[in-house]
């Protein structure tokens, strides 16, 4: 396995989104971050945002390239040339969604997906509940990277 996709909203990236690309670099040659642009929810952080708060965490892997991307994942997963697509799975509530998506994503083109078990430490975390803990004043610090931090602060200030 040499190249892998992890796609995701990322809106905004936490511990555990880092936690599972930098697992993910370890294996594998190279991996593209795939965010998506028009996720199904207002997000909060524009995609050149979150590309940018990606790109800032992970700087320090050189085998780590992060982008905005439209459209069906498998074409664009096609396009790059990617072997398989890495996801991150907390609970069985995560389950039943993921093996859809990957049923329906092998279903497409073939495309392979493996799933990683996210590190406990993060398994309660999703951006949709740091970004409510946020707005409605508590502290997320600790759950996502300082620069993430740093630009939810500005944004809700
Ligand atoms: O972080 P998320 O919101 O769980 O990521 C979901 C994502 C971006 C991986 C998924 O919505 C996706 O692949 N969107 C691209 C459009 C697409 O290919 N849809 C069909 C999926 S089977």
């Amino acid at each position: 396995m040499t190249a892998a996709l992890c796609p995701g909203s990322f809106d905004p990236p936490t511990n555990g989104h880092i936690d599972v690309i930098r697992r993910t670099a370890a294996i594998c040659e190279r991996v593209l971050v795939a965010v998506v642009a028009n996720p199904s929810k207002a997000p909060m952080f524009t995609a050149e945002e979150r590309v940018a708060l990606l790109e800032e965490v992970l700087s320090d892997l050189d085998n780590v390239t992060v982008e905005a991307f439209t459209g069906l994942l498998v074409d664009y997963a096609r396009q790059r040339g990617v072997d398989v697509v890495v996801k991150g799975l907390r609970a069985v509530t995560d389950f039943d969604y993921e093996l859809q998506m990957a049923q329906m994503n092998h279903g497409l083109t073939g495309m392979e997906t493996l799933f990683l078990p996210t590190n406990p430490k993060w398994g309660y975390l999703s951006s949709s509940l740091v970004k409510e803990v946020a707005t409605l004043g508590g502290s997320v610090e600790g759950l996502v990277p300082e620069t993430v931090l740093s630009a939810l602060e500005e944004k809700l200030s």
